[in-house]
């Protein structure tokens, strides 16, 4: 495989203002190999960061999505067998790969894994600094350049189902901590007129409607609240379409029928009707 292959493209990111230094803090620690853990509601920008960190520097990254079924084998690595080779042979699982190419890891959704995978990780964070094969006897030591990023939803409201706080010999092993949040109005009305055509009023509405649902969600009103990627792909679609036929392709029809009467109310308020009916939820 390529390598380069795994270094992501070009994209602009908008660093929040007043968190300039804050940011500069991070980008240092990641560019210096550090254990750093993201912290901050779904589609707020954690990857995003770090995709753009990885493109600005050439760096290679490896994505691993956590969650409860992934096991050892998959970031570890395993045997498998091969009739031409005549006999099993052993596979590099994602974390071993990202090791022995020097590639960054981003791990997402960290605390959503299960605690035997979470406990492969300890040698590799902290001042060992490399991932023990136990099932071969090799062990693959991290280069200094090696960040590895952990990111996790908060759990503040519980609703995030499956996530758990990570167990604090893990935790304490990140050199850095940083919650992430997501932009502001104005900046956030910016970034969808930079990734589409859309107008600044169109733009202000779409905003304003996020920003209700993240309230409604933190308020366990709704379970799912718009995020800045739900935004990036409704404004370009509004472009084409308007706001309102759009939103039901794009935005309404991901919403679960409990949250959909919650977005009903959010959307009447801004003159979007007749998107969710009354009483059907549909
Ligand atoms: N500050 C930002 N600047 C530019 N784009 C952003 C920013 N925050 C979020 N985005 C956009 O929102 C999308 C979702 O963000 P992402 O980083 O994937 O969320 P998560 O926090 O869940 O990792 C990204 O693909 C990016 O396009
Ligand atoms: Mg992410």
């Amino acid at each position: 495989m390529d390598i380069n292959t795994l270094i992501p493209k070009e994209t602009d990111f908008t660093i929040p203002k007043g968190r300039e230094r804050e940011f500069e803090i991070l980008s240092n620690s990641i560019l210096s190999g550090e254990n750093i853990l993201l912290r901050g509601e779904p589609g707020c920008g954690k990857s995003a960061y770090v995709l753009h960190l990885a493109a600005k520097h050439k760096v290679p990254v490896i994505q691993i999505q956590g969650d409860g079924d992934m096991g050892v084998v998959d970031i570890v690595g395993g045997f498998q067998y091969s009739s031409l080779k005549n006999g099993t042979y052993w596979i590099d699982g994602a974390l071993s790969f990202a090791l022995r190419n020097g590639c960054w890891v981003l791990f997402d959704e960290i605390n959503m894994t299960l605690p035997e995978v979470l406990a492969r990780l300890h040698s590799v964070l902290d001042h060992r600094r490399h991932l023990d094969l136990k099932e071969t006897g090799e062990s693959i030591i991290r280069s200094s350049g090696t960040a590895f990023i952990g990111t996790m939803n908060p759990d503040d409201f519980g609703v995030h189902s499956g996530t758990k706080p990570l167990s604090p010999a893990l935790f304490s092993r990140f050199d850095i901590i940083m919650d992430f949040d997501y932009l502001s109005g104005n900046e956030e009305v910016k970034l969808l007129m930079k990734t589409s055509d859309i107008s600044l009023k169109d733009a202000q509405t779409m905003v304003s409607i996020a920003e209700k649902s993240r309230e409604a969600r933190k308020n366990l009103e709704m379970s799912l609240s718009i995020d800045t990627r739900m935004l990036i792909a409704w404004s370009k679609k509004a472009v084409q379409y308007g706001l309102k036929d759009s939103a039901r392709a794009v935005l309404v029809s991901r919403f679960s029928d409990a949250d959909k009467a919650a977005l009903r109310g959010i959307l009447v308020g801004f003159g979007l009707i007749d998107l969710v009916k009354k009483g059907s939820q549909k």
